[in-house]
């Protein structure tokens, strides 16, 4: 399975915090927040990963995560030149896809579970259609909402409905066999100009190939999108890792008990980061 971390959005709801600084590298409490989705990727077993970013960053995020080779993983970026939708990018990332499922992160989500490594490798083992995530919010008007018949059977998702038909949104993490490609091809841009995902999954769900797989309240899910919500994701982020002594998202951490790195190489970016928590802890793993 590929991995791809969409992280292209301009941040126009961040102004003026993006302008000099695209919003996948703006801090969550202790770390940037791009660290958290590429986490959920991780977490799902994935090592083969592309990174959809805007035009003229590339060496920011190279800095950041290289090749991926420092977390065992390969990692390459592909540019989104306009921003055209979440869809477009199974369309700019046709080659890498190739022959494969895929699963697709969004940028600026994060996840928290105890057993979220669990959850993704239900998903990942789904191998024919699509598996997506129903989760309970109070206002889910931002969202793409799933309305459920009366045996609790997904049979719609409306994009950012005025009047939405359930509390529960699909985040921005998505399953899909590899037939994705040829539907994210039939798709006609939105009201909004873009390539919508929730389109994508309509088809799916319409082909009967949709699991919709429905989150308890113990599940943490934040978008980081906004002002607001980037602080209540750095707030949240912070007491969940004060109360519990683990971190969310370390992401050496998640490579090294994933196998893909040894334990000396996680010491080895911990010294490198020795004056902060972050550091220390990875040198204590
Ligand atoms: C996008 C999707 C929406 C999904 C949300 C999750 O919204 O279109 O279906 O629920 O991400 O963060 P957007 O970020 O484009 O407003």
């Amino acid at each position: 399975m590929k991995g791809i971390l969409l992280a292209a959005g301009k941040g126009t709801r961040l102004y003026p915090m993006t302008l000099p600084v695209c919003k996948p590298l703006l801090p969550v409490y202790d770390k940037p927040l791009i660290y958290y989705p590429l986490a959920a990727l991780l977490q799902a077993g994935i090592r083969d990963i592309m990174i959809i970013i805007p035009p003229g960053e590339e060496a920011l995020f190279t800095r950041l995560f290289g090749d991926g080779s420092r977390l065992g993983v390969h990692i390459s970026y592909a540019v989104q030149p306009v921003p055209r939708g979440i869809a477009d990018a199974f369309l700019i990332a046709e080659g890498f896809i190739g022959d494969d499922s895929v699963c697709l992160v969004l940028g600026d989500n994060i996840f928290h579970e105890q057993d979220l490594i669990g959850k993704l490798a239900k998903a990942r083992a789904n191998t024919t259609g699509a598996t997506v995530f129903g989760y309970y919010v109070d206002d889910p008007r931002a969202f793409g909402v799933v309305e459920f018949d009366e045996t609790g059977r997904a049979i719609s998702i409306e994009e950012k409905p005025r009047f939405p038909k359930s509390n529960y949104i699909v985040p921005g993490l998505y399953f899909y066999d590899n037939r994705v490609v040829s539907v994210a091809k039939t798709l006609r841009p939105s009201a909004r100009g873009e390539l919508e995902i929730t389109d994508v999954n309509n088809h799916y769900l319409q082909q009967g190939e949709l699991n919709v797989v429905t989150l308890d309240r113990d599940f943490l899910w934040l978008d980081a999108g906004t002002a607001d919500n980037l602080l209540s994701s750095s707030q949240a982020v912070k007491r969940v890792q004060d109360e519990s002594g683990r971190y969310i998202a370390c992401i050496e951490e998640i490579a090294y008990r994933s196998g893909f790195i040894t334990a000396e190489q996680v010491h080895e970016q911990g010294l490198l980061q020795s004056k902060t928590l972050y550091g220390q802890y990875l040198m204590c793993i």
